[in-house]
């Protein structure tokens, strides 16, 4: 029951080191030498609640392991999950090139039979490719005859919260037509099922949809949302009111209704382009889809927008902003498509400059944009000591339990911009603070 994981970032190295701590054998697997020289000396590249724990509880108990030598790691496994990135090419489409690189891989190495898991978020018919790919290795070894199954078994954990939400799913998703590698996965899964948590089998494309649909649909309610706050600002509504309004009825409920900046992250931005030019190219259109998409642009050229309607003027340079929070969402590291970069980037364009502050993505900032214009802070108050205002790009929990009072002496202008509502309008504008956010500009 060995189990391969090619691909060792944000949902390999879960998925690995949860396999682990479930009792079985794991090896991790990625082409990257850094990442694999970090983890075997119990460096974990990315920042991940309790998995650093995990990480070296495991690989000291012997489970889990981590190598560059993917022949050997295929070769010794019954299970081979790929978990490699599938990052947005220029037409929007999901680039596939780790997946078929993998595929390749595993068809060059493979000596016995396997499943093939792609765990990976990838467009319908993926799973075929890779079962082609992995079948024309195999003839060009002379090994037409080994047999392996390709199965889809997308993830839908959340950054921040991954671990818990590998091991406690709300449903595990297996797309396949082949009732042996069904029985395989069932019993691979068996430790989280045991618990209750479902077990859904369906048809490969339908499995690899779900996880398109999946994300679709908790944009949609994001820029659903943003919407309702654009309308609810221009008749002195509460967005805050409206939102507690529509989630306490139990058809729509109170998850991803909450309107600022826009969603952000490795997954969305991607996703929802993926699957608009997938329909595209099946000539199927997609006007919801594409909005989804305009309207989560919109929100972050909006809190530009306010900054530059405040200031009175599009040249910056005179001016200093704090920028609270830089990860795409709180407990995370990741920065991929995180709304602080483009408004970071737009208003050291303008001419401002940063002081960018983040408990856990500060590192990462500083590989976009150096540290030309910006200086990069641990500590909330010192980066908006002497700072013209605030702008608030990430709802981390301490930066919602900020001393107001301390955050007003040391801005040298009591000016928040909140892209992520965290506060009270009515209490900051009482402070003496002038207080921007989305749908609560009562
Ligand atoms: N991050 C999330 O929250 C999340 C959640 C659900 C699904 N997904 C999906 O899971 C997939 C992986 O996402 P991620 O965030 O973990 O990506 P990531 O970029 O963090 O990790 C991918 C890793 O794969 C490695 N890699 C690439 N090609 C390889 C190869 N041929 N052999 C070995 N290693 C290789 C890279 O070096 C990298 O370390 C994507 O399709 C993503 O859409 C991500």
């Amino acid at each position: 029951m060995k189990i391969c994981i090619i691909g060792a970032g944000y949902v390999g190295l879960v998925t690995g080191s949860s396999f682990a701590e479930l009792g079985y054998e794991v090896v991790c697997v990625d082409i990257n030498p850094e990442i694999i020289e970090k983890l075997k000396n119990g460096i974990i590249p990315i920042y991940e609640p309790g998995l650093e724990e995990m990480v070296k509880k495991n690989s000291e108990e012997g489970r889990l392991t981590f190598t560059t030598d993917i022949r050997k790691a295929i070769q010794s496994s019954l299970f081979i999950f790929i978990a490699v990135g599938t990052p947005s090419a220029e037409d929007h489409s999901a680039d596939l090139t780790h997946i078929f690189n993998a595929a390749e891989q595993i068809g060059s190495f493979l000596n016995h039979y396997s499943i093939i898991i792609n765990k990976s978020t990838v467009p319908i018919g993926t799973s075929k490719k890779v079962k082609e790919i992995v079948s024309q290795a195999l003839n060009r070894r002379d090994l037409a005859d080994l047999h392996f199954d390709v199965v889809s078994n997308p993830e839908f954990l959340r950054e921040g919260k991954a671990i818990k939400d590998f091991l406690n799913p709300d449903r595990i998703i297996v797309g396949s037509d082949n009732l042996q590698a069904i029985d395989h996965m069932k019993r691979l899964y068996k430790p989280i099922t045991s618990k209750g948590f479902p077990f859904l089998v369906m048809d490969l494309p339908s499995a690899e949809l779900t996880k398109y649909a999946a994300n679709a649909m908790l944009a949609t309610r994001i820029s659903f949302m943003n919407e309702i706050a654009a309308i609810s600002d221009a008749y002195g509504a509460d967005i805050q009111m409206v939102q507690e309004g529509i989630g306490i009825d139990h058809r729509i409920g109170h998850a991803f209704l909450s309107p600022g900046i826009g969603y952000g992250g490795s997954c969305f931005p991607k996703d929802v382009k993926s699957l608009i030019k997938a329909a595209s190219d099946k000539k199927i259109p997609t006007p919801l889809l594409e909005s989804v998409e305009k309207v989560n642009q919109r929100q972050r050229k909006k809190l530009f927008e306010m900054i530059i309607e405040q200031f009175g003027k599009s040249d910056l340079s005179m001016f200093k902003f704090a920028v609270w929070g830089l990860a795409f969402k709180p407990e995370t590291d990741d920065i991929r498509e995180a709304p602080s970069i483009d408004i970071i980037r737009k208003i050291i364009q303008h001419g401002a400059k940063v002081h960018a502050c983040d408990p856990a993505a500060n590192q990462n900032v500083r590989k976009v944009f150096g540290d030309e214009r910006i200086k990069y802070f641990q500590d909330p108050y010192s980066a908006i000591t002497g700072a013209d205002a605030l702008i608030i790009c990430t709802e981390w929990p301490h930066f919602q339990l900020a001393d107001l009072g301390s955050v007003k002496k040391l801005l040298r202008n009591p000016i928040i911009f909140d892209g992520r509502n965290i506060y009270e309008p009515k209490e900051l504008q009482e402070a003496g603070f002038v207080y921007k956010c989305f749908g609560r500009n009562i």
